[in-house]
């Protein structure tokens, strides 16, 4: 039977976090002062569990960090996950979500060995911008490389996402509109949600759905275009036809009803969502020597008690146990 929780929703996407370092300390994610809070686990171990994952149905695993390419053996381990079959005797989707700064020279090995996609952080196209949001000097050119390299090599489609904080980037929306155009990429905007590790969340620091369509249309017209109901993102074409933008709205127009992800942690904790205050330790059951069976019930149970939804922005909303960068987006 394949994986679903007791809501009814079918699971079929599995985000796998493989370090939880990070060479960068974006403004809106992290302190600047936190390096790496867990450990991380040999690939052999993230394999057994997408191996596991995998029979039960995940039909997509997204690679994240931290920032997954510092992590040495990163290309030999998306090969060995490219020859993995889902419960259909399909290939699975196989995609990351990377800063880009280490993506220009990794972007063709990465493709040779099996990634289908990938979707790389970045929040401004202006690199003085850029580099304060980041707290790295230099960076904006290597992530510009990445993100050409991946279109170049075809691993498509290139995604930017873009998290907007009020007073920071919001007037970057319409310079994204035009880097989506002129690169062909399909650039995202994010709502910034509570999962920071500063804790600077208020609602006002968030740049909603409606004002982001708002100030785009004041650049050209956007048409909105289908998109699956399990994806996160509201998708959008401008007027000519040139160029694709997407709008994730967690936070104005949440999307937990259609959610399909489960998440695993760096030190191999399984989180049923972003916003769990709990997570339940996978690799704890492995070190104890636990068989595949006893993995698969252990994660039929903690599926099963995945959360209907998020609470962000009410009076009983408890943050999260952990913030971005150690769960992995
Ligand atoms: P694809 O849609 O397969 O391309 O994957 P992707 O990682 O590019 O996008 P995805 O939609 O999975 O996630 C992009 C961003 O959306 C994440 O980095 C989060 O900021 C947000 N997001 C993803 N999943 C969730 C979720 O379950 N809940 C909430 N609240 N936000 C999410
Ligand atoms: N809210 C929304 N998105 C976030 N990301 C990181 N922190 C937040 C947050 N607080 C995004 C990153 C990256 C992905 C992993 O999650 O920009 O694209």
């Amino acid at each position: 039977m394949l994986l679903s929780d007791k809501f009814g929703r079918p699971i079929t996407d599995l985000r796998i976090s493989i370090t939880d370092r990070c060479n960068y300390k974006c403004i809106y994610c992290r302190t600047g002062n936190e390096g790496a809070l867990y450990g991380d686990l040999p690939f052999s171990d993230y394999f057994r569990m997408a191996r596991i994952f995998a029979s039960l149905g995940i039909k997509k695993i997204r690679i994240t960090g931290g920032e997954p390419l510092l992590r040495k053996g990163v290309v030999d381990f998306v090969a060995e996950v490219a020859k993995l079959r889902n419960a259909g005797g399909e290939p699975l989707d196989i995609a990351i979500t990377t800063n880009g700064h280490l993506l220009s020279d990794m972007a063709q090995p990465l493709k040779d060995a099996g990634l289908r996609r990938v979707t790389v952080s970045m929040d401004a196209v202006d690199p003085d911008r850029f580099a304060r949001i980041t707290r790295v000097s230099n960076g904006f050119d290597n992530v510009l490389a990445g993100i050409r390299a991946s279109r170049r090599v075809g691993l498509w489609p290139v995604k930017v996402n873009c998290v907007l904080m009020r007073g920071f980037n919001e007037d970057q929306i319409i310079p994204f509109g035009m880097f989506a155009r002129d690169e062909g990429v399909v650039v995202r905007f994010i709502e910034f949600m509570p999962l920071e590790e500063d804790r600077v969340w208020a609602p006002e620091t968030v740049v909603t759905l409606d004002e982001i369509l708002r100030r785009m249309s004041e650049y050209r017209p956007l048409i909105e275009i289908p998109h699956q109901r399990s994806e996160t993102a509201r998708r959008y074409r401008f007027d000519d036809g040139v160029g694709e933008i997407g709008i994730i709205a967690p936070v104005s127009h949440p999307f937990c009803g259609h959610c399909s992800r489960i998440r695993v942690t760096a030190d191999g904790k399984i989180r049923t969502r972003l916003c769990s205050v709990w997570d339940h330790d996978l690799h704890e059951l492995m070190l104890r020597g636990a068989s595949d069976e006893e993995l698969v019930a252990f994660i039929r149970s903690v599926v099963a008690r995945k959360e209907e939804r998020h609470h962000i922005g009410e009076p009983d909303f408890v943050p999260a146990s952990r913030t971005m960068v150690h769960i992995g987006g």
